[in-house]
């Protein structure tokens, strides 16, 4: 029988459960975050909203995984994005947050051409899991109120390639941090 571990509910407990996982170990990261129920008073420090986009906020980076808060006003989304060969999973904390699905065909001519597989959403407590494996996929608000997710990248990365559904061009996107632990950074461009 796999060792069950009580409910995580604060974010100390979790920053502790994660410490010494080690990039590669998909299951102990998803045993952990199923294992998660953290509210947005919890989390309240690194949650920024504005008008223009959703936000990037980290919580956490280490040399195997990064932690960010993601906060999602009504009607907000992300790009259709890969995840450069990592894992990412997305643990909604508020609010409802939807995920659409897409295979990719081969690059030709910076183009590709997407599909669209599923559409599926969550309320807090649930998660969801991709690889590059898995295909692309667009994150979005899936309510009418404010959305708050966790997300876990291992390993860290900086960069993804983000893909337009209309034209099927492909162009790279460096990511960038609206907050880094709980401070609202003054370079922000997106
Ligand atoms: C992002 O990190 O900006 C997009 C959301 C995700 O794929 O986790």
């Amino acid at each position: 029988m796999p060792k069950s571990i009580p409910f995580i509910k604060t974010l100390p407990e979790l920053l502790k459960a994660l410490q010494p996982i080690k990039a590669g170990d998909v299951d102990a990261f998803s045993r952990i975050l199923s294992s998660t129920r953290l509210s947005r008073e919890s989390i309240q420090k690194y949650c920024f909203f504005r008008k223009e986009g959703y936000t990037r906020n980290l919580v956490i980076r280490t040399e195997h995984y990064e932690l960010l808060v993601l906060c999602w006003d009504v009607g907000q989304y992300s790009p259709i994005h890969n995840h450069q060969s990592q894992n990412c999973w997305m643990y909604v904390v508020d609010g409802i947050l939807a995920e659409t699905l897409y295979s990719v065909s081969e690059l030709v001519e910076d183009r590709v051409q997407l599909k669209q597989l599923k559409k599926t959403q969550s309320d807090p407590g649930g998660f969801f899991y991709i690889n590059d494996e898995m295909g692309l996929h667009r994150v979005s608000n899936g309510g009418t109120v404010q959305a708050i997710s966790l997300h876990l990248y291992s390993f860290p990365f900086d960069t993804c390639n983000i893909y337009s559904e209309d034209s099927g061009v492909v162009t790279q996107r460096v990511l960038q941090y609206y907050s880094v632990d709980g401070k609202k950074l003054e370079t922000v461009k997106i």
